[in-house]
């Protein structure tokens, strides 16, 4: 298989179940190793990376979102974001606006010292939306972020990716779902390794 994703770019990742989506997500985004084959992130091939590239192409470049959300279960809202916001962004009375804000982004103004599981699946969602807000990644990995979500919720994420990639983000997004698949500039079916549609 063969694709670009560009900035400012979204790309979904279609196929039948067992295709291999969430494995090539997993090699993108450097939980996985391709046995053979080149990923290049402005020139450099990721899957030679060492420890300590790995480690920096994580913190700086990459963002996550999973369908089971993956926050900190056990702290709060507030926590789950703090441990993404970046010390340049400097002071603490700092970190909390900017988390303020991207909460309210996601209309979840407000509700910082909650607890993640008292939250329902389309609120964590849009708190580990929120997360990504903060951390300002410029290549978004979704996994089927909507999988688990209703169509209101399922809008919001779609949303804030799209409103993600108009900033600059590159966005690669495993998807099951129609709607999401409409939202993307581009779908590449995993199974026969073919680009099927594009705007
Ligand atoms: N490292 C590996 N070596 C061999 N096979 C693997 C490896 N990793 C995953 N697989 C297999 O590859 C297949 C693809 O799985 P994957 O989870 O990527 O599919 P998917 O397209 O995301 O499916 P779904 O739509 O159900 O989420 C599975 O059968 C899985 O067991
Ligand atoms: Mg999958």
């Amino acid at each position: 298989m063969s694709f670009t994703v560009n900035q400012g770019e979204m790309l979904a990742l279609v196929g039948p179940s067992g295709s291999g989506k969430s494995t090539l997500l997993n090699c993108l985004g450097l939980l996985d190793k391709p046995s053979a084959g080149v990923i290049r992130y402005e020139g450099k091939d990721i899957t030679r990376f060492g420890k300590r590239e790995t480690r920096e192409f994580r913190r700086d470049t990459l963002g996550y979102l999973f369908q089971n959300y993956a926050l900190i279960d056990n702290v709060t809202v507030g926590e789950n974001l703090e441990v993404s916001a970046r010390p340049r962004r400097g002071a603490k009375g700092q970190r909390g606006a900017v988390i303020a804000e991207a909460l309210g982004r996601v209309g979840m103004a407000g509700r910082e010292k909650e607890l993640i599981h008292y939250l329902s699946g389309g609120e964590q969602q849009r708190v580990a939306l929120a997360r990504l807000i903060v951390k300002q990644p410029a290549l978004v990995l979704a996994d089927e972020p909507t999988g688990a979500l209703d169509d209101a919720n399922s809008a919001i994420v779609i949303d804030i990716l799209r409103e993600m990639s108009e900033a600059g983000c590159a966005v690669v997004i495993a998807t099951h779902d129609a709607d999401v698949r409409e939202r993307c500039d581009a779908v590449y079916a995993v199974r026969d390794s073919s680009l099927v549609g594009s705007s």
